[in-house]
């Protein structure tokens, strides 16, 4: 965020009360209502969470509401369940059988519609077939697609069989993928051809196969390929003994009836990875119980979910927000979902608007850089279509600044829909503060107040509350159902990257303030963790890659404020001897970045530097890198500055 958006959100004092028709109708409809609720998460656990999650579906019912304090920790201790049975099977019995799951829409604008029962018959078949591959309880399946209807189908189908999957975003390079199924030694991987991003094809299969090609990933046995192109657009090459068409081993008109296979609460789920401050990303481990009865309420509540709703999360599956508020969330409870394959902007920046008018949209769940590109494009796109069928809207991924917000209210919400901005990572599985919608007023820019048993502080580094209005670290002070339970393969990094910071708590690595009204406002990453247009980038990751590099001897990643993006990445480079700095080399590392990590974490910018600036200890100061790359006179402290020289050099290579 840039600084005049930060002050800006300081400053901001703008109150927006739900529309009475909205709160009257609401499941929580009104502030008292909430706190009630609230209270009974927090005093009497049991009840609330017995209560709502009466609608999933247990085999048997827990004995035991929650174990244990950070950093480990159990939920519903004795619950033996599937969660394929709570998203698909549940509805088999019900009217909603019938109902609309999943609305897709392609690059191209066709469209295919599967409904629930369709939704069921084609997860059991394809659970069927990978069964018959040799998946088994607890085998890593490492799903690599695009946004279709089958990467959801994928996904059930490994929870059905109580396999763990990891989804790779389609935007991440081979090497990424190699680096993922080596760290959790995936044994199968599930992909398609090929998808569409703004009417180029993206290879999908061919990205899998040279990650593969790879001995670090001699764990993987078979690969299963979905046809969604074709040949024609994208050839593909099958490797005989290890590849597999979807379309062979599903058969079409088989007798869908795999049963699903019951495990117990705490039975991983998923394994997503992510970025952090330190080292490669770390794989986010996920269980059963938890994370469905965290998502399902969110859900529920957070987006005030009616049987009639048809439901928008424009996030790819590949990242935690397509997992719980596409796939888990929305399903099992029933929703009508839109799932698009393609970009916001393609044919033209009309498109998400006519998604809405043409499939009659009523949730819409986006994030604030997308808002802001949006914005950029002008009023004129979305007044093309008719939005009014849209009741409510979402936002998540990074603060959404005041202007952005009012932007969206005006433009799309058409000033009568509730914003519902939505606090959680990647880490916390599911929406731990919102701004409920019907329940409490919205303040542009506040993520609202805290979800159900959850209980958030501002805090010093000793643990302290700051109290109101000043700001500080923002934790996490009571463990909640949907949180990770530690880094898959490294339990160690677990307890030291969460719970090393502040004594007893969950430090999210977040700074924020409480106002005092109990509202949080969340400013950003605090570590060294990066949200480059809703992408989450470890400076680590992206230093360690630039020095894996020839030409490059050391390398420092910094975020600069940038309006749309939110921050930019900035790398400082100083280079071996032999290299030659200039616009080649930088193009050439930006590519290498690309090509290890994936597109959209290639830098903005590479600067040539003699030197970097460090302590005398030999850390690098990044504070003052920040300060250069955004322009800023240096307000830090700078006496542990090794050599004061080295940062009037970097400042005079700017003139
Ligand atoms: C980080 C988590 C889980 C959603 C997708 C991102 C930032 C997320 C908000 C919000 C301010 C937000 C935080 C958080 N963030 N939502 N509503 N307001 N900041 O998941 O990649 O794990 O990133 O995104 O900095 O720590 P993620």
């Amino acid at each position: 965020m840039s600084n005049e958006a930060i002050t800006s959100l300081m400053k901001e004092t703008r109150r927006f009360e739900p529309p009475a028709e909205f709160a009257a109708r609401a499941r929580i409809g009104s502030r008292e209502a909430y706190d009630a609720l609230y209270r009974e998460s927090l005093d009497d656990p049991d009840t609330f969470w017995r209560r709502e999650a009466k609608d999933l579906v247990l085999r048997t019912p827990w004995t035991k509401t929650v174990e244990g304090d950070f950093p480990h920790v159990k939920w519903f201790l004795g619950a033996t369940l599937n969660v394929s049975e709570s998203c698909l099977d549940r509805h088999m019995s019900t009217p909603t059988r019938n109902k609309a799951a999943i609305v897709w829409e392609g690059e191209h604008g066709e469209t295919r519609t599967l409904t629930y029962a369709q939704l069921y018959r084609e997860t059991v078949l394809f659970a069927d077939a990978l069964a018959k591959l040799g998946v088994e309880k607890g085998d890593r399946v490492a799903i690599y697609m695009g946004m279709v209807p089958e990467v959801v189908v994928a996904m059930l189908a490994c929870a059905r069989l109580g396999a763990v999957h990891t989804v790779i975003f389609g935007g991440f390079a081979a090497d990424a993928i190699r680096d993922r199924v080596q760290d959790c030694q995936a044994k199968f991987v599930i992909t398609q051809d090929g998808g569409y991003r703004r009417g180029h094809v993206l290879e999908l299969k061919a990205t899998v196969d040279k990650a593969l090609a790879q001995p670090q990933a001699a764990s993987v046995q078979k690969v299963v390929v979905f046809c969604h192109l074709g040949r024609e657009k994208c050839p593909v090459t099958m490797h005989e003994g290890r590849d597999v068409w979807w379309h062979h081993v599903v058969d079409p008109n088989g007798h869908a009836r795999r049963e699903a296979t019951i495990v117990d609460a705490e039975h991983p789920l998923f394994i997503l990875y992510t970025s952090g401050s330190t080292g490669k990303p770390k794989g986010v481990l996920h269980t059963t119980a938890g994370y469905l009865v965290g998502t399902h309420v969110t859900t529920k509540y957070g987006f005030d979910l009616r049987d009639d709703d048809v439901y928008w999360c424009t996030a790819d599956v590949g990242w935690v927000t397509g997992h719980s508020y596409i796939v888990y969330g929305p399903l099992s409870n029933g929703a009508t979902c839109l799932l698009y394959e393609g970009a916001p902007n393609f044919p033209d920046w009309g498109r998400f608007w006519r998604l809405i008018e043409k499939h009659g949209v009523t949730i819409l769940y986006t994030a604030p850089t997308a808002i802001r590109a949006f914005m950029r494009q002008g009023d004129e796109w979305p007044k093309k279509s008719d939005l009014s069928s849209l009741r409510l809207l979402g936002s998540v991924g990074e603060p959404i600044n005041p202007e952005a917000w009012i932007w969206y209210h005006k433009n799309i919400g058409g000033e009568r829909c509730p914003i519902v901005d939505t606090w959680w990572q990647t880490e916390t599985g599911s929406i731990l503060m919102t701004t409920l919608p019907g329940a409490a007023s919205s303040k542009p820019g506040s993520t609202g107040l805290p979800m159900f048993g959850v209980v958030a502080d501002v805090v010093t580094k000793d643990g302290a509350s700051v109290g109101a209005n000043r700001g500080g670290m923002l934790v996490l002070r009571r463990p909640w159902p949907s949180m990770l339970r530690t880094v898959w393969g490294d339990d160690e990094r677990f307890r030291k990257q969460y719970f090393s910071d502040v004594e007893g708590c969950y430090f999210t690595g977040d700074g924020a303030r409480r106002d005092e009204d109990g509202y949080f406002w969340v400013v950003g990453r605090i570590d060294d963790v990066l949200n480059v247009a809703g992408h989450r980038i470890g400076t680590a990751e992206i230093e360690s890659t630039l020095v894996s590099h020839p030409s490059v001897a050391e390398a420092a990643a910094v975020g600069r404020p940038d309006d749309l993006k939110g921050q930019a990445l900035v790398v400082f480079v100083s280079l071996r001897p032999g290299a030659s700095a200039g616009p080649e080399l930088a193009t050439t590392l930006a590519n290498h970045v690309g090509q290890e990590i994936g597109k959209f974490a290639r830098p903005d910018q590479i600067r040539f530097a003699d030197a970097l600036p460090k302590t005398r200890s030999g850390k690098i100061m990044r504070r003052l890198l920040k300060d250069v790359a955004a322009g800023r006179e240096t307000t830090g402290d700078t006496s542990t500055l090794e050599d004061l020289s080295v940062l009037a050099k970097l400042r005079s290579d700017e003139e």
